[in-house]
């Protein structure tokens, strides 16, 4: 196991020297640490200077790569091996934002079905059962199907080409839906149904409420001129009645989560056009060449997946903040929650080895500057290690003044993160005007005004927020979890986890649905259904 071999020990005793060390001294001590620790690729600038990093230990971060023979596994990936071993299937979302001239058949097969009826969504040519243009789309999927179309979406408002709607729904209770509904007409509403394997309850509740919804207004088979499925189970679609061109099937071996650049990403494609779509699609590919090719001490998702490690496995962090510093990736931390730790949020190693050493750190976030009305004080005063993604824009479409404030406190935040008591000093004539005076000095702040400082983050920007930069953001944090995953020697792309939680919900569906069933459960979960029937006076059926 990775953490028996003699560079991780070593790191391990590093990490007690390093660990009184001020991260500003790190700057003092060595004149290139800037040029050392930053570098630019696939339109993003990464500086990971502000971390507890020196030539010695980010070499031995480097050498658990070749312990864990990095570049046979980024390889393996590429070649479409069968790497997702529990499932027998290889990993093929790079395939997928490959230009139409290196893309497979199938690949290039699904891209232009894409096109083609996006273009004649917009043209009118594909219209509603009363011949009604598309005014909105109501896409219906759970987790890989809604998380990465909904960010995307929200991402590239600014680059939308039309003023259609677009609405996500995926929560099996039917508030959301029903607030969507009663504001649109059957007539000009398009619904994408979204389900890798077309079975998920949550997807097919609400495709059956919105079916009844439409079939009250537009009798017998309309409905499916208002209905399509992106699906890797045509099958399944066919039998639902969905008609063969309003199927967009994709390859079993694309992982829900890592699934927009796919059919999933339709909904992309209707708001932001066909042509945006691609640019989003090369941007991740320019990511993904960045990482098939670069040196691993200057691979940007290498980098990141090396610094989560070294806290995550020798400093104890137990998270990991994620904090756009724009508004339009609002939903990127929470996207990143289901890739991050779905995708790594094991304990079994390749040899089915249960693990002795922490997986993924739990991801969490929101947009800057929210955050700093919100948890940026437990940061600074707290005794937690957090590390920080900052990701910024240096330009902005909208108003530069807002922007200027945006940058000034994203740039300053990771600065006090970073320098925390010293800035206090710079706040000491502030004290001598503080009530809670120090008897002797003064000049000395009073302890609670004090930030310890001394706190991580990495800094990612972006010249602009454009469909090539969000695909390459999205796609370095997807190469990021597979390197974490590699050095872990865990498999990121099986999620056997969730699935006990959905047999388990299936069986106890019938106990709240009906009263005369006899509760055979724990004490606990018989007393919650007891409520359920008491609270709800289920007649007797
Ligand atoms: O959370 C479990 C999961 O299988 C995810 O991996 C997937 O993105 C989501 O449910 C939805 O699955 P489907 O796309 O098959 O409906």
């Amino acid at each position: 196991m990775i953490n028996t071999t003699l560079a991780w020990r070593q790191l391990e005793l590093l990490q007690r020297d390093i660990y009184t060390v001020e991260l500003m001294n790190l700057y003092a001590n060595d004149a290139h640490r800037m040029e050392k620790y930053s570098l630019s690729a696939a339109g993003l600038y990464l500086d990971f200077s502000k971390n507890y990093l020196d030539d010695a230990i980010f070499e031995l971060l480097l050498e658990l790569t070749t312990e864990v023979r990095l570049e046979e596994k980024i390889k393996a990936l590429f070649d479409g091996e069968l790497i997702n071993h529990t499932e027998k299937k290889s990993a093929q979302h790079p395939e997928l934002r490959k230009p139409l001239s290196l893309a497979k058949p199938e690949v290039a097969e699904g891209r232009g079905q894409i096109n083609e009826f996006v273009s004649a969504i917009h043209s009118g040519t594909i219209a509603g059962a009363t011949g009604e243009k598309f005014t909105d789309v109501v896409n219906i999927g759970i987790g890989g199907s809604d998380l990465g179309p909904k960010l995307v979406c929200e991402a590239l408002k600014e680059y939308q080409i039309n003023n259609m709607k677009f609405h996500f729904i995926s929560n099996i209770d039917d508030y959301p839906l029903n607030n969507v509904l009663q504001t649109l007409k059957p007539e000009n509403t398009l619904f994408i149904v979204a389900s890798k394997s077309f079975s998920t309850p949550e997807t097919f509740q609400n495709m059956q409420t919105a079916q009844k919804w439409v079939e009250k207004k537009l009798a017998g088979d309309a409905w499916k001129k208002h209905f399509v499925a992106v699906t890797a189970n045509a099958e399944k679609a066919i039998q639902k009645g969905f008609q063969g061109k309003f199927i967009f099937p994709f390859g079993e071996a694309i992982g829900g989560r890592y699934s927009l650049w796919s059919a999933v990403g339709l909904s992309i494609a209707l708001c932001v056009g066909n042509e945006n779509f691609e640019k989003l699609l090369n941007g991740a590919h320019a990511m993904d060449e960045h990482f098939r090719t670069a040196e691993f001490q200057q691979n940007m998702p290498v980098i990141l997946a090396l610094l989560e490690i070294w806290y995550n496995n020798f400093w104890g962090g137990q998270s990991h903040a994620v904090i756009p510093y724009l508004s339009q990736l609002n939903l990127l931390p929470c996207y990143l929650q289901q890739l991050v730790m779905e995708s790594n949020g094991k304990s079994v190693n390749s040899k089915h080895e249960f693990l002795n050493y922490d997986t993924s750190p739990i991801i969490w976030g929101e947009a800057g500057t929210n955050c700093q009305h919100s948890f940026m004080q437990l940061f600074h005063q707290s005794l937690r290690l957090i590390p920080v993604d900052f990701i910024a824009s240096l330009t902005t479409k909208g108003d530069k003044e807002h922007h200027q404030q945006l940058l000034a406190n994203c740039f300053s935040q990771a600065r006090v993160l970073m320098l925390g008591k010293e800035l206090c000093t710079v706040e000491k004539e502030l004290a001598a005007a503080d009530p809670i005076k120090d008897a002797e000095d003064t000049q000395k702040l009073a302890p609670h005004k004090v930030l310890p400082g001394n706190n991580p983050s990495n800094m990612i920007l972006m010249e602009a927020l454009t469909p090539e930069t969000v695909g390459s953001l999205i796609c370095l944090y997807e190469h990021k979890v597979f390197v974490s995953a590699m050095i872990w020697d865990i498999n990121p792309f099986d999620q056997w986890g969730v699935e006990m939680g959905k047999i388990e919900a299936k069986n106890l569906l019938p106990k709240i649905q009906k009263n005369e069933l006899d509760l055979e459960y724990d004490p606990s979960t018989n007393k919650l259904i007891q409520l359920y029937r008491d609270t709800n006076n289920n007649e007797r059926t």
